[in-house]
């Protein structure tokens, strides 16, 4: 098998854009640091990392004649909100669980951003009490069984589309891209830098990147402030999508890193490295990232280049993720 083997439903508008970031590399004195822009990769509801996973699992669905998209997030999940845009794109119903995994004060936090535009493409949404949790939740259970007790045929994506046998394939296909890119652009990534919380977009890269002549290191930022939970599942993710593409090795431990220190004490919740990142990434580029994901790899990302352990020498490539829609739901914090 090869990634090739498996069929894609193209989502995106194309490979998505890698452009430098000269200011910010400039002030923070150290390596080259670009960036590849999944936040502008498709016209889905502003996009994101899932909408590329789910270009594989879409073909699954339709062949197993699918009629309602069922998946499980945060009340803030950019992950259902591209569920979805696409289940909208496909003319299949959508149905989200969103719970309350982050304990936020914002008064319209259940009200703005990713929600929001969710209800706009006319998904059912279900709002449920429950902690942050990446695996199966009996909620998620419940949506699909009530499907079928109405007639309907789900089909089931897990959060983040991660713990799914397809789940990695997306990403293997950016690290293919972003070779082709390479090519055109006459640089070579020898950093990548990338949130990770379900694990399957750094799974999918790792997978991805392991079968290229040229060694990097696939840096994992944690945002989930579970770190043995995340790194679990992007090992294991990343072994099966190696396996399901046909690296035809085993992936060293040292293929496999997942960093802690910038996700605070509580995925959701954003702390002063997380603001200063946002809002330095903001000025100094106009580029906007989001307060629970990208606004932490970025302060990973920051701190890596400023403490040398990414050296000057290195071309970075930071994978924005998307997610900005989540912003709307923290405006208490930027008044
Ligand atoms: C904007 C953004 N960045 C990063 C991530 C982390 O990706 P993954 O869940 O595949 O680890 C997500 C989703 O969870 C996300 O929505």
């Amino acid at each position: 098998m090869s990634l090739d083997s498996f069929p894609r439903h193209p989502l995106l508008f194309g490979p998505s854009p890698v452009h430098p970031l000269d200011r910010l590399s400039g002030h923070l004195g150290g390596a080259r640091i670009w960036a590849k822009r999944e936040d502008c990769n498709s016209g889905l509801a502003y996009g994101g990392n899932k909408t590329r996973k789910l270009e594989y699992l879409v073909p699954d669905a339709l062949a197993r004649g699918a009629d309602t998209l069922v998946t499980i997030g945060g009340i803030q999940s950019n992950h259902t909100r591209q569920v979805a845009a696409v289940a909208a794109r496909l003319g299949l119903k959508a149905v989200l669980v969103q719970e309350s995994w982050v304990d936020w004060p914002d008064a319209v936090n259940d009200k703005v951003g990713n929600i929001l535009l969710s209800r706009v493409m006319g998904a059912e949404i279900r709002l449920v009490e429950a902690g942050f949790g990446i695996g199966a939740k009996d909620s998620w259970h419940q949506a699909l069984a009530d499907v079928e007790a109405g007639g309907g045929t789900p089909y089931a994506i897990p959060a983040g589309a991660s713990d799914h046998p397809l789940g990695g394939l997306g990403f293997a296909n950016w690290a293919r891209e972003v070779a082709r890119q390479e090519r055109e652009l006459g640089v070579f990534f020898d950093t990548i830098v990338v949130c990770s919380v379900t694990g399957s977009t750094h799974a999918g890269m790792i997978a991805g990147f392991a079968g290229q002549d040229r060694p990097r290191r696939v840096l994992g930022i944690d945002a989930s402030a579970k770190i043995g939970e995340t790194r679990a599942q992007v090992g294991r993710i990343a072994r099966a999508t190696a396996e399901l593409i046909g690296l035809g090795r085993d992936l060293r431990e040292d293929e496999i890193t997942v960093l802690k220190g910038w996700a605070g004490d509580e995925y959701g919740i954003p702390v002063e490295s997380t603001l200063d990142a946002i809002r330095l990434t903001g000025r100094l580029e106009g580029m906007i990232i989001d307060p629970v994901y990208e606004g932490k790899s970025m302060a990973g990302l920051i701190d890596l280049v400023r403490g040398g352990d990414i050296p000057a020498t290195s071309n970075v490539l930071y994978a924005h993720l998307g997610g900005q829609p989540a912003l709307n739901a923290y405006s208490g914090v930027f008044r």
